[in-house]
């Protein structure tokens, strides 16, 4: 089933649009976080750059630690494998006095096409605000990069019932003064944080409603062609089982992976369930 551009519903007063025969791009993206070590790193990039591909829809991303980064991006330049590579975090300033902190410039010279933004770990664990998230995405995308800005509620926003009122902040005070240019090197992740590493996923029923706020929102904020390119990704104890349930979502457009992309094996498969949609 190809993901034509076609949504409905979403906030009030949004005017469904269809784009006949236009397909945004299926992302898979893998967020190794702080894990493995530089050898096992090698290893895992040389096991699945055999098996999986970035094709004209479809693109593989993999996201190692920093300091591995310009190997790995030789590793899949040496091997002609078109997986693009990218940072988890940078700062929010080009350069200057920061001790121990790696710059979005930094990453792109050192072959990185995209760095996340506002993981829901650096936002709990570095008390990351939305305001320095939308100077660190300015940017990033200054120095050339393409930012993967990851939103989401906590299980106490959700049982409140609070998540489309905490996702709209996120998503509009984090990209507020960008323009329709800067979006098309955006893609939004919505990872909900009570999914993240916990084995809990969200139904494809909820992550679909989420992903459909979003787009929405990015289309009353900015416009409907915007949103319809945009691509949406969905994270949280996504695996090779539910993969495929997921990116069957009309505005579901790939997946953030945390824990089973530092398992080739697994790793693969979800990339497989997503090229079914091209
Ligand atoms: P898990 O896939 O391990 O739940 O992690 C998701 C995530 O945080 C990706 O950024």
């Amino acid at each position: 089933m190809p993901k034509c551009l076609k949504y409905s519903g979403g906030i009030a007063n949004y005017e469904a649009r269809t784009y006949p025969g236009m397909k945004r791009k299926i992302i898979v993206a893998g967020n190794w976080k702080m894990n493995v070590s530089y050898d096992e790193a090698l290893r895992l990039t040389g096991a699945f750059g055999k098996e999986v591909s970035s094709s004209n829809n479809m693109e593989v991303v993999v996201c190692p630690p920093a300091p591995y980064i310009p190997s790995i991006v030789q590793q899949f330049e040496m091997g002609n494998q078109n997986i693009s590579v990218g940072g988890q975090n940078c700062h929010h300033e080009q350069k200057g006095a920061y001790t121990g902190e790696v710059s979005a410039s930094m990453l792109a010279s050192s072959g990185a096409k995209y760095v996340i933004i506002g993981h829901s770990e650096r936002r709990a664990q570095f008390n990351e605000r939305n305001e320095l998230l939308n100077k660190k995405i300015g940017t990033a995308l200054e120095a050339g990069l393409h930012v993967i800005y990851c939103v989401g509620e906590t299980l106490e926003e959700r049982r409140a019932d609070h998540t489309l009122q905490v996702i709209k902040t996120q998503v509009t005070e984090g990209i507020a003064n960008l323009t329709s240019q800067d979006l098309e090197k955006v893609v939004i992740a919505y990872e909900p944080v009570w999914a993240i590493g916990t084995g809990e996923t969200a139904s494809p029923a909820q992550a679909q409603e989420v992903h459909a706020y979003i787009r929405a929102l990015i289309a009353t904020y900015t416009s409907a062609e915007v949103a319809a390119f945009l691509s949406i990704l969905y994270g949280g104890s996504m695996k090779p089982a539910n993969a495929r349930e997921l990116i069957a979502q009309q505005d579901v457009d790939g997946g953030l992976v945390g824990g089973a992309s530092l398992d080739e094996h697994q790793f693969i498969a979800i990339v497989r369930s997503a090229q079914s949609f091209l």
